[in-house]
């Protein structure tokens, strides 16, 4: 199987991690394979916030979800790197694009042996009164929101990838 295939394969979400960081070589492939992602009319219109795990911005957003989600663990799961995407509010495909983005992330990361879970839970957040600081303190360029996040780490659990039952879900006509 090529590697490609087998990290397709091999992907889950990680919940629970390790302390130990990232190298600056993992980080920075696993960028790299977030800003190789196509994006439509190779418009380019994502942009990449690196955040420690230790961030007090990461902190602030829990608290703010809190109020609502009351979670057992933070968002994060603890990971060490956590990076949020954001993208260009107006255009017609930002979202799409954000999607290929961070999963291009989480397969580089499956591929060299890192966990990773995507983070859409903090969306409310991110989108709601405080919307304007977190632009700010996250450095979202102008006309930029939230898409989505992605944490990564070495990781300290183990599962399985999800099962699914094709004979639902493709029709091959
Ligand atoms: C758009 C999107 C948003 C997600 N948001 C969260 C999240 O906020 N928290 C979380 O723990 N997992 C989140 N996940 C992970 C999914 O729950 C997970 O991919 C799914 O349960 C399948 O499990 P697997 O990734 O282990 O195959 C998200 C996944 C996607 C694609």
């Amino acid at each position: 199987m090529s590697e490609v295939l087998k990290a397709i394969a091999e992907r889950c979400s990680t919940r629970g991690y390790t302390a130990e960081k990232l190298t600056a070589e993992e980080l920075d492939a696993i960028l790299t394979a977030g800003l190789q992602a196509p994006t439509a009319t190779n418009r380019q219109e994502l942009h990449f916030t690196v955040l420690d795990g230790q961030d007090p911005i990461l902190f602030d957003i829990q608290e703010v979800m809190g109020a609502r989600a009351r979670p057992t663990m933070n968002f994060w799961y603890d990971a060490p790197t956590v990076v949020i995407i954001s993208g260009e509010k107006d255009f017609r495909w930002t979202a799409v694009d954000a999607g290929i983005a961070v999963g291009n992330m989480a397969l580089a990361a499956e591929a060299m042996g890192l966990g990773n879970v995507i983070l859409g839970c903090l969306k409310a957040a991110m989108d709601g009164e405080n919307r304007e600081r977190y632009a700010a303190a996250l450095r979202f360029p102008e006309g930029y929101t939230f898409q989505i996040a992605i944490a990564v780490g070495h990781k300290a659990t183990e599962k399985e990838p999800h099962t699914f039952d094709a004979s639902k879900l493709v029709t091959v006509l």
